[in-house]
């Protein structure tokens, strides 16, 4: 028996971004555009997306204040906005940081409980106002899961408020979106993607459906993710590397992660490293330790990105984090084993939950010690 969910209209390819107005249109007269600060200006995708938008004579306020890894206060500024706004729709314009934000801007604006209550446990009641989401990146699949990554700045914690009411409504997937991407962001955010992908494939919640759309993103981004690095004005290599994104999405969002993501998520709170590039360390790591728990998935795997023998796995994927220009371990953050308990304590996630091999407290020191 399995659950599958895909409540998001999804429209995807070159140039779907001038939808946006017809899309909103249905959804209200009155929306927020939730951004980062500078890059969406600077390559000039605000005035495109503001000018699709008012075109269709919806009256529009902008709130580009998202930091990377969006904090609570971030996102209690953005409801109080919408509120005051009388906001009937939220759009998220850029990588997962903005989406997140946007996401839990447009579910928790007309809740009764603030942004502190729900980060702490709090059930969101109702629905909230329609979200858009508009990825700019080709890695974190924020479009179309039911979570919002935030950090709490005071205690470093980094964790999800999760709800089906943070499910977006649309998500329009223009691969035109991630041209301007700088090369080391695409590597990050590939990273994500092709881990995503990975966990979702071997985790213990996986189902056949998910298993399929894993393996042809896990295919599809290690085929493609070097050249959207090596050239990323290449339109076709770019609409590659966001399907293989959005397929890796819609596997990890109805089966789950795995240690690289538990792992990840404290690693990114206390010592500022970007997520993908978080994942993309602890990978062949974790991979190394899951390889015996289900040896004919990683055999697939394996054939699926051309390596012979299942135990060279972790290797060929430090290779190709070498290619890819990525470093293989977290040295210039400053981790060090004294760090390890804290990293170990606050890595039992659902993720962490869900890796196909039980990781002790040892097991997991084991795996940090590559990574340093
Ligand atoms: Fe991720």
């Amino acid at each position: 028996m399995f659950l599958l969910m895909y409540p998001t209209r999804i429209i995807f390819g070159r140039g779907v971004i001038k939808e946006l107005g017809k899309e909103l249109s249905s959804l209200g007269k009155k929306a927020l555009l939730v951004t980062g600060r500078s890059s969406m200006r600077k390559t000039g995708i605000l005035d495109r997306v503001t000018g699709v938008i008012k075109q269709e004579g919806i009256s529009l306020d902008l709130f580009d204040r998202v930091e990377h890894d969006p904090c609570l206060e971030t996102v209690n500024q953005g409801i109080k906005i919408a509120r005051i706004k009388k906001t009937d729709v939220v759009i998220g314009l850029g990588g997962g940081s903005a989406m997140d934000a946007a996401k839990a801007i447009a579910s928790l604006a007309r809740q009764s409980g603030t942004i502190w209550e729900y980060y702490a446990g709090r059930k969101i009641e109702k629905e909230g106002l329609p979200f858009v989401a508009i990825p700019t990146t080709a890695g974190t699949g924020a479009e179309i899961t039911n979570n919002s990554v935030l950090t709490d700045r005071k205690v470093s914690l980094k964790k999800s408020i999760r709800s089906p009411y943070m499910i977006a409504r649309v998500a329009l997937v223009d691969p035109e979106l991630t041209l301007f991407l700088p090369s080391q962001v695409t590597a990050y955010t590939g990273m994500d993607a092709f881990t995503q992908a990975l966990e979702s494939y071997v985790t213990r919640t996986s189902n056949p459906i998910t298993d399929t759309l894993a393996l042809q993103a896990i295919e599809i981004i290690f085929q493609n993710l070097p050249q959207a690095v090596a050239n990323g004005k290449d339109a076709e290599i770019r609409e590659k590397m966001a399907l293989g994104s959005l397929l890796s999405a819609m596997a990890f969002s109805n089966s789950g992660l795995g240690a690289v993501h538990g792992l990840a998520h404290p690693i990114g709170a206390r010592f500022g490293v970007p997520h993908g590039l978080a994942c993309a360390i602890l990978l062949p790591h974790v991979l190394g330790f899951n390889l015996i728990s289900r040896p004919e998935k990683f055999t697939q795997i394996a054939k699926k990105i051309g390596v012979k023998r299942v135990e060279d796995l972790p290797n060929a994927i430090e290779r190709f984090l070498e290619r890819i220009g990525l470093p293989l371990n977290f040295r210039p953050y400053g981790i060090t084993e004294a760090h390890f308990p804290s990293i170990i304590a606050e890595s039992r996630s659902s993720s962490m939950s869900k890796n196909p091999r039980e990781a002790s407290d040892e097991d997991l020191r084991e795996i940090l010690k590559w990574t340093i």
